[in-house]
């Protein structure tokens, strides 16, 4: 489905990745975890096409897609919910789900019934501007607005960050119902063990912009493995 191969990225003079090589797969979630500054949010640019790469090769759907540009990849069904989220502020619920009409043939434009089933909050709030809303909510209309891209590959950025516990747990639920019922592949970076832990598939660890392991989630109780995490 996704199949990243001797990826080289570079800002100026300083490498970001080195050598990656990773797949994500239908109907799994494939993990990404490191410690700050490793390469992550770097490698998820490189595949929604928002950094250009040196070297190496990213194809999505048997498509090599070199330098096709971030709304080309949307329109293949490449959906991405970055770090930070993103939410426009002043526009409400409803319009900032509604940007994600865009890469849709005319047909597919309206928010299909599975976004207010994932996160029923968005549609008591849909009137209310996206900058109101907590955290938490921004993160499931990140989400949301995502979906309604009608993603074949859903990559999400560090979803937990800053996010309470009962919000963690409503969007790891979402994430699974996801992966089980659409079959969608999911592409998850994060910085939080215990929520990969429970959800992937396959994990792969990112060191200094390089893979450093490649295994599954019951792996990360080893600690072998676990010290490419630690500080
Ligand atoms: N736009 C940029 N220009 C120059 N250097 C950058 C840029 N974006 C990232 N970097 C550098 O590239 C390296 C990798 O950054 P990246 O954001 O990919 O890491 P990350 O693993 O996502 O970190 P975090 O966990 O903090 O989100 C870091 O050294 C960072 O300072
Ligand atoms: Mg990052």
């Amino acid at each position: 489905m996704l199949n990243v191969s001797n990826v080289d990225l570079y800002y100026g003079a300083a490498q970001a990745l080195r050598s990656v090589s990773m797949q994500a797969n239908k109907a799994e979630i494939t993990c990404v975890l490191g410690r700050n500054g490793v390469g992550k949010t770097s490698l998820l640019r490189a595949i929604v096409g928002q950094q250009a790469i040196r070297s190496g090769e990213i194809a999505f759907d048997g498509h090599v897609l070199g330098r096709e540009a971030p709304y080309a990849r949307a329109r293949r069904g490449i959906g991405f919910v970055p770090q930070g989220r993103e939410v426009f502020p002043l526009l409400t619920v409803k319009e900032n789900l509604q940007t994600g009409f865009a890469p849709l043939k005319r047909s597919e434009k309206f928010i299909p019934d599975h976004v207010f089933e994932l996160f029923p909050v968005l549609k008591t709030m849909l009137g209310r501007r996206g900058g109101d809303l907590s955290g938490g909510q921004q993160q499931q209309l990140a989400i949301g607005r995502a979906l309604v891209t009608r993603p074949g590959l859903l990559v999400l950025d560090e979803p937990t960050e800053g996010i309470q516990p009962s919000i963690i747990k409503d969007i790891g639920r979402a994430i699974r119902y996801l992966k089980e019922h659409s079959g969608l592949a999911i592409l998850l970076v994060e910085q939080y063990l215990d929520f990969c832990r429970e959800l992937a598939d396959k994990v792969y660890i990112m060191d200094r912009g390089e893979i450093v392991f490649e295994g599954k989630a019951e792996d990360l109780d080893r600690p072998e493995v676990r010290k490419h995490l630690t500080v």
